[in-house]
């Protein structure tokens, strides 16, 4: 089971003088509880991509899979539909989608327009609520317009959750939150991840990637430049340079420290991993001095 793009090409406003080749060539296979991240400078196309995941956009060119289904298949159009469901999309800022009186119906207006009954409808709200952290008997009958920023998007994040995907794809999930709401709410994706949601999630950070995704690919001018694990990806810090991006806080430390003569592995970005390094470097260092 899994989430499969096969030479994907995507054109915006194809033969106009705008035309725009956003995608080209894309071949990515995600698996069923993978936490992946995609990373790209700014216009590279990860947006676009993941529109993709769930037929919000189709290809020009190439398929999208769901769990072995071709979601833009001309036939079939129930089983088409029903894949689709199965991954929830949330948009960058996907507070500003959030339209109904109160909490309660808006997370649950997705598995109303599902045709669910009333009481399963509030069972998933609740359900939903819980998973995002937020009280259901304090916020269900207020208005989402009136929470802090932060809550508003664990509410219409609530509205997806409530769905119930099987694939959770989010476009930079953690933009404009501060410090203590990003990291609470990075600890949230964290915990979904591990009660087995697959996760994909796009992030202009690289501190954020190296924390979670077990997996990355970056893209560069519509095409997926890098695959690997984040270990892979932060030991190519010319190439990310390339690309116009960095490597986590910590690896840029180490290089730092290698530059100024420490003799560091530079491949690292775990606190407890860049601690040891360093300490065991400095030891090594002492001991070639006193020899
Ligand atoms: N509606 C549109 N019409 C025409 N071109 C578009 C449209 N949306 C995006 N593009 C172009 O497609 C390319 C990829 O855009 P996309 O939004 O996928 O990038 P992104 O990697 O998500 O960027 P960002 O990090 O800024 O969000 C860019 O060159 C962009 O200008
Ligand atoms: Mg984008």
């Amino acid at each position: 089971m899994s989430l499969e793009m096969n030479h994907v090409y995507y054109t915006y406003q194809e033969g106009s003088p705008a035309e725009s080749h956003a995608l080209q060539d894309i071949c990515l296979n995600i698996n069923e509880g993978e936490f992946l991240g995609i990373v790209g400078h700014t216009g590279s196309g990860k947006s676009t991509l993941i529109q993709h995941l769930n037929g919000l956009l189709k290809p020009s060119k190439g398929e999208v899979l769901i769990d072995d289904i071709d979601i833009n298949r001309k036939d079939a159009k129930a089983q088409r539909k029903e894949r689709r469901m199965r991954v929830g999309l949330v948009f960058q800022y996907p507070e500003y989608q959030l339209f109904e009186e109160t909490v309660e119906l808006d997370i649950g207006f997705g598995p109303r327009s599902m045709g669910l009954s009333e009481a399963e409808v509030t069972s998933r709200v609740q359900e939903a609520m819980a998973l995002m952290q937020l009280d259901y008997n304090a916020l269900r009958k207020q208005s989402p317009f009136d929470l802090s920023g932060g809550q508003k998007r664990k509410v219409a994040i609530a509205g997806v959750l409530a769905m119930k995907p099987k694939y959770l794809v989010l476009d930079e999930p953690t933009a404009g939150l501060d410090p203590m709401g990003r990291e609470e709410f990075l600890e949230l994706l964290g915990q979904l991840h591990q009660q087995g949601m697959t996760i994909i999630m796009v992030s202009h950070s690289m501190d954020d990637m190296a924390r979670y995704a077990q997996r990355m690919i970056v893209m560069d001018h519509g095409k997926i430049q890098l695959e690997g694990t984040p270990r892979e990806i932060f030991a190519q810090p010319v190439k990310l340079r390339e690309l116009g991006l960095d490597v986590p806080t910590l690896t840029k430390l180490l290089l730092e420290l290698k530059q100024r003569g420490l003799d560091v592995r530079t491949d690292l970005f775990e606190p407890q991993a860049v601690k040891a390094e360093i300490m065991r470097a400095l030891k090594a260092g002492k001991e070639q001095v006193t020899c």
